[in-house]
């Protein structure tokens, strides 16, 4: 029996600009939630590279990165159960980019919704198509593919804008796979219907890009003021309101419990003052966020320890990101040339020479591994583990090389082979 392994969810926040209660109640409350799911791995990135895409105002870049990084450790995101890390810090992400590129079709490229939409300004503009588009805006789906197959991650949560983004990956690591064999498992978009669009000021769709956002942890005077400009029609105090369109209830609906939004629902009908429905959001945000504003600006106050936390957070992605790397440059024929293995004819062949690691489960419940030889000949075989991570952890440790990793196999090994030598050769085939 194999270990079942978990379920990995991967998403990533483009580091443009300061967080605002849109970005709350869509990308950093359902994350914060979701990492606390058993039997899920949960990766989660400041996409500090995409915003180079769209943004060329370093001290802006800085300062997003940091205040996302802030206002998801403050949300209650815990650094050590999950992957948390700044995209630019796993230099595998770029490097898997290229690997990915040489197998993207243009054509494809063509189609994404962004790169259209430019060409399409310029059209409506009567400007030539490449106007301000850069190579950047065209390659944008390849680097937001290589950030999610990088961790082979399964889910990927969004919303309805990068759907196509999620589905340009599935087809990038399916070419991949069909040309260098099984690497990557197919990715697919995770969109959750119950985290409404959040309106913003004027009823659109709560953007930066439409100036209509609400700060998440500016003052709370700041706060009540940009609540008091949301759009609201002009309905006097003691006339019944309408709840559907209405921006304030919606937003209210997003912080408020079932009972709370039923309230105010009654309220409406009953013809509560605009001002007094005003009130009643800012003390729902306020009270959802007061606990956390502490913590955020303290993180910000201290840049230092967000820095060490997201330094930490990208060590730990790269003990998945630098082996599979590895792997996946083998694959493709960037390779330790004194392990040449021959002719490219040959290399299934020299393949099918290597030992292989088997992972199962015994009936006395415990999880084992061992090393068998091309011929199916036993060289080692471990002692039961409580836990089916162990099997993996010393597996990835041994094709490393690693010396406390070699000693632990020594009694376990089964064969007159020398262990460092059949761990070399593991090691040198990417395996
Ligand atoms: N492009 C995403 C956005 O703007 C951010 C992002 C970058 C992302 N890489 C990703 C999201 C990978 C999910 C997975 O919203």
């Amino acid at each position: 029996m194999s270990t079942p392994s978990p379920v990995r969810f991967l998403t990533g926040i483009t580091t443009t600009g300061t967080p605002h209660l849109g970005n709350y109640v869509g990308a950093i409350r359902p994350t914060v939630q979701a990492s606390r799911r058993a039997g899920t791995e949960n990766f989660y990135f400041l996409a500090d590279y995409h915003a180079l895409i769209k943004c060329d105002e370093p001290a802006r870049i800085q300062r997003s990165t940091l205040e996302i990084a802030a206002c998801w450790i403050a949300s209650g995101l815990d650094p050590d159960k999950v992957f948390f890390y700044r995209q630019s810090d796993v230099p595998e992400i770029p490097e898997l980019t290229w690997l990915l590129t040489c197998v993207t079709g243009k054509g494809l490229l063509n189609r994404a919704h962004a790169y259209k939409a430019a060409l399409d300004r310029n059209a409506a503009a009567g400007a030539d198509p490449d106007t301000d588009v850069t190579a950047g805006l065209f390659m944008y789906p390849v680097l937001m593919a290589a950030d999610i197959i990088m961790f082979n991650a399964h889910k990927v949560p969004v919303g309805r804008d990068q759907v196509q983004h999620i589905e340009m990956a599935r087809d990038m690591a399916a070419s991949f796979n069909h040309l260098y064999g099984e690497h990557f498992a197919l990715p697919e978009a995770v969109i959750d219907e119950s985290v409404a669009l959040l309106p913003g000021l004027d009823g659109r769709k709560m953007s930066k890009s439409y100036d209509n956002t609400i700060a998440l942890f500016a003052p709370p005077a700041q706060i009540r003021k940009q609540i008091a400009g949301i759009v609201t029609d002009s309905r006097a105090p003691g006339e019944p309101k309408e709840t559907e369109g209405s921006a304030l209830f919606q937003i209210y609906q997003a912080f408020a419990s079932d009972e709370e939004t039923a309230a105010l629902r009654k309220a409406y009908a009953e013809g509560i003052a605009w001002g007094d429905a005003k009130q009643l959001l800012f003390e729902r945000i306020d009270r959802e966020i007061t606990p956390m504003r502490e913590r955020y600006q303290a993180l910000v106050a201290n840049p230092a320890e967000v820095e060490a936390i997201l330094r930490t957070g990208a060590e730990k992605a790269r003990t998945r990101a630098t082996p599979f790397m590895a792997e996946l440059r083998h694959a493709v024929g960037l390779r330790n040339l004194a392990a040449q293995a021959g002719p490219a004819a040959k290399d299934k062949a020299a393949k099918a020479t290597l030992p292989v690691f088997k992972q199962y489960r015994e009936a006395d419940g415990k999880f084992y591994f061992k090393l068998l030889d091309a011929d199916g000949s036993l060289l080692l075989q471990s002692e039961g583990f409580d836990s089916g991570r162990e099997p993996g952890q010393i597996i990835a440790m041994l094709k490393k090389q690693d010396p406390d990793a070699l000693a632990r196999i020594a009694a376990w090994w089964r064969s007159d082979r020398d262990a460092a030598s059949v761990m070399k050769l593991l090691a040198e085939a990417g395996n």
